[in-house]
């Protein structure tokens, strides 16, 4: 079935984040779809907590979210203990600590809090474009009439807007490339089911939801050619840490001749990671397995392991697109000649 193209600049209207009247405001990604609340963070502890209690999430957007609590630091003169609490409010997405390395190297230089509110923007704005420019290096990659299946939420919610893997499917949708999109529920978090479905209903696209156990099944009925998700960190050999279901995601799609796509802006790639091995994964609490929807679904004294993100390994993938092109069967040699010795 082929797909109408559609007006690019009217798929991309939801934005996470807001700087007005010196704070800043985050869209609580913890209330969607239901209720669209505004939560002000006038210091840099209140960002810390959004970012630890996921009222904002995605790589880049808590790389964002945390540029500007560093602003709020510097106003309020208490910088280096701020940053070293912000950097610490979740480990494995590396923009978190990519974005407090850029606003700390130019307080070094003596910026003043004017100034560190620049860099903040410009890191924003760089990735909204970064995103753009991964939309459309991804998108060419689809056959027309593409069916995707896509996990997790990595959409503007999860950046500065557009999305990573979601911007792919926005281009893809408006070029009329893709037919189908599939969205995985994405437990125990929902980012799926709450967020991304939301957000392209924002924009008029239609997501079908299935759940994480239903990936392996889809794929088998022939209904999606590519996976395209996104990352929060990528290591120097080209492994990718992503949201828990990821790693089963890539075993099923090389099983069934679907292709793998990672869609990630530079500031995600860790050349300092040797390899997946090398990167923390964020253990959460158990009560995000044991509760649903605020209700608790497993009998009292049930016990869960909740890690929140998995490595799929490099072999696993098929294209690792980032704003400075694309990276065919992604490894150690390739990832050195695209990103050098980046943050090592
Ligand atoms: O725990 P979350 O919701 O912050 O996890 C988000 C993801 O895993 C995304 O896939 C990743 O950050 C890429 S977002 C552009």
């Amino acid at each position: 079935m082929l797909a109408e193209p559609r007006d690019l600049s009217a798929l991309d209207s939801v934005r996470p984040l807001r700087w007005q009247d010196d704070a800043l405001d985050v869209l609580d990604q913890r209330r969607l779809p239901h209720e669209t609340a505004w939560l002000r963070c006038l210091d840099a502890d209140a960002v810390c907590a959004a970012i630890r209690a996921l009222a904002v999430r995605g790589a880049p957007a808590i790389g964002i979210a945390a540029a500007y609590g560093a602003v709020l630091a510097a106003r309020a003169g208490d910088f280096a203990d701020s940053v070293a609490r912000l950097r610490a409010a979740r480990p494995t997405a590396v923009n978190l600590m990519w974005a407090l390395d850029r606003m700390s190297a130019r307080a070094a230089c003596g910026a003043d809090a004017e100034h560190l509110l620049e860099e903040a923007r410009a890191i924003e704005a760089e990735d909204l474009a970064a995103n753009h420019a991964m939309g459309h290096l991804g998108a060419a990659l689809l056959e027309q009439g593409a069916g995707v299946l896509t996990h997790c939420n990595t959409g503007a919610l999860a950046t500065a807007g557009f999305g990573t893997a979601l911007g792919v499917i926005r281009a893809g949708v408006a070029g009329g490339r893709i037919a189908r999109v599939y969205a995985g529920e994405t437990r125990p978090w929902l980012q799926g089911a709450r967020l991304t479905a939301w957000e392209l209903q924002q924009d008029g696209i239609i997501a079908t939801l299935i759940a994480d156990s239903a990936a392996a099944a889809l794929m088998r009925t022939g209904a999606v050619q590519w996976v395209i998700v996104g990352a929060d960190r990528v290591a120097a050999n080209g492994d990718v840490a992503n949201k828990i279901g990821t790693y089963a995601l890539a075993l099923a799609a090389r099983h069934h001749g679907v292709r793998f796509m990672v869609v990630a802006p530079v500031s995600s790639v860790d050349m300092a990671a040797r390899s997946g091995d090398a990167i923390e994964i964020e253990l959460r609490d158990a009560d995000e397995v044991l509760t649903c929807g605020g209700r608790r679904i497993a009998p009292m004294g049930a016990a869960a392991w909740n890690p929140v993100f998995d490595i799929t390994p490099a072999a696993l993938i098929d294209v690792l697109v980032t704003e400075r092109g694309v990276l065919h069967k992604p490894d150690a040699a390739g990832m050195r000649r695209q990103f050098g010795a980046m943050h090592a």
